[in-house]
């Protein structure tokens, strides 16, 4: 099997550097949309044989390193009792917003395998599927990143309505958050039963609080999660991602995470300063700069390995999730060439 991925997560030596792509089974690929034309999306996440067969795709055609189960982080929420939809120019809308104590009663915590059976089929039917060519990691949104959805009804500008939560009912917020930790602890715990063999917690949204906010109302919840999914035996490794992080690297290690995922707004060398040995780190090419020519590209693919050299151990990745407009061909690129200088060593 090729396990360099888990290997790096790890901090073994590697013969080259393992890559894969935020966001790689998606619309960028005219594979992806022949599938999706037959669902809404939602549809396809709850349909197992459409969401590995999508979760297969980028490892055929990229030859990438690991694969990332077909989800997406707003699924286990629905099942909290939060009704979903997800709109083709909006994005995902929450029908009913939780603004109040009595929103927030209402939801529940899920049993995963019960109500998120699809998710867990989906994981299985890929371990048969990719029989050991590359690993499958698992994923959840981070409790923060999941409750701006939850509270602003959708994405949001500057998540007014999530800190004045924050801000003026402390308790309210608390209650919320620790259910939605409750509830991702128990799927991720699912997931990894289920064969998941790495597992990554997207806080896309982090970025948005102060260092002293991020340290009171976001990495608890983090922390939490993993100290649990460890107490109850899951060893898988645990990667975690605070997009437009950088400020946020001596509060991220204290999430207990195996690795740090980084966005493009930092090098890796200056990550290394503040994280020493303690974690793997990824990332972290700027996704639209998927774009450039070969040459050029293949200069800042050097430059971030350069910087890498002195990490406990390096997963190339994007810096967030590969976008639509990105031609298939320079993803594939992108990932042949990362293979090519980083074996040169
Ligand atoms: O990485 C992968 O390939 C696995 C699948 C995956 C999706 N979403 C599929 C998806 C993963 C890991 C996610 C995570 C996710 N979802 C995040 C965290 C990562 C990040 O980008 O910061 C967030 C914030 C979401 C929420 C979400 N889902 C939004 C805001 C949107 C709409 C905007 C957009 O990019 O379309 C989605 C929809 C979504 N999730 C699509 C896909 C392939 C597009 C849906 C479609 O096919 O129409």
């Amino acid at each position: 099997m090729n396990d360099t991925f888990l290997k790096a997560c790890r901090g073994e030596k590697t013969e080259y550097t393992p890559v894969w792509l935020m966001r790689q089974a998606g619309r960028y690929l005219p594979e992806y949309h022949a599938v999706r034309s037959k669902y809404t999306f939602l549809e396809m996440c709850k349909t197992p044989e459409a969401a590995a067969e999508v979760t297969i795709q980028p490892v055929d055609i990229l030859g990438v390193d690991a694969a990332i189960l077909f989800s997406d982080i707003l699924v286990p929420l629905e099942k909290m009792g939060a009704p979903l939809e997800f709109h083709e120019k909006r994005g995902p809308v929450f029908l009913e917003p939780i603004r109040d104590r009595a929103g927030m009663e209402k939801l529940h915590v899920p049993d995963p395998e019960a109500e998120l059976g699809y998710v867990m089929e989906t994981i299985r039917i890929l371990r048969r599927e990719l029989a050991g060519r590359v690993p499958l990691i698992g994923f959840s949104g981070a409790p923060f990143t999941l409750a701006t959805y939850l509270i602003e009804g959708g994405s949001s500008k500057n998540y007014f309505l999530t800190k004045k939560m924050m801000y003026t009912d402390p308790a309210l917020y608390a209650d919320l958050l620790n259910k939605i930790t409750d509830c991702t602890t128990l799927y991720l715990k699912a997931q990894a039963a289920a064969g998941a063999q790495a597992l990554q917690i997207f806080d896309s949204w982090a970025g948005v609080l102060a260092p002293n906010d991020f340290a009171e109302f976001a990495i608890p919840y983090v922390k939490r999660i993993i100290a649990a999914l460890r107490a109850d035996g899951v060893t898988v490794p645990i990667i975690y991602f605070a997009n437009n992080g950088a400020t946020l690297l001596p509060q991220s290690l204290e999430s207990g995470a195996d690795v740090l995922g980084l966005d493009w707004r930092i090098t890796l060398d200056e990550a290394v300063k503040v994280v020493g040995q303690r974690v793997s780190l990824q990332g972290n090419m700027d996704p639209i700069a998927l774009l450039l020519p070969p040459a050029k590209m293949e200069k800042l693919i050097q430059n971030i390995l350069d910087q890498a050299k002195g990490a406990r151990g390096h997963i190339f990745n994007l810096g967030h999730g590969i976008v639509p407009e990105i031609p298939p061909e320079q993803a594939r690129f992108f990932v042949e060439a990362v293979h090519r200088l980083s074996r040169k060593g």
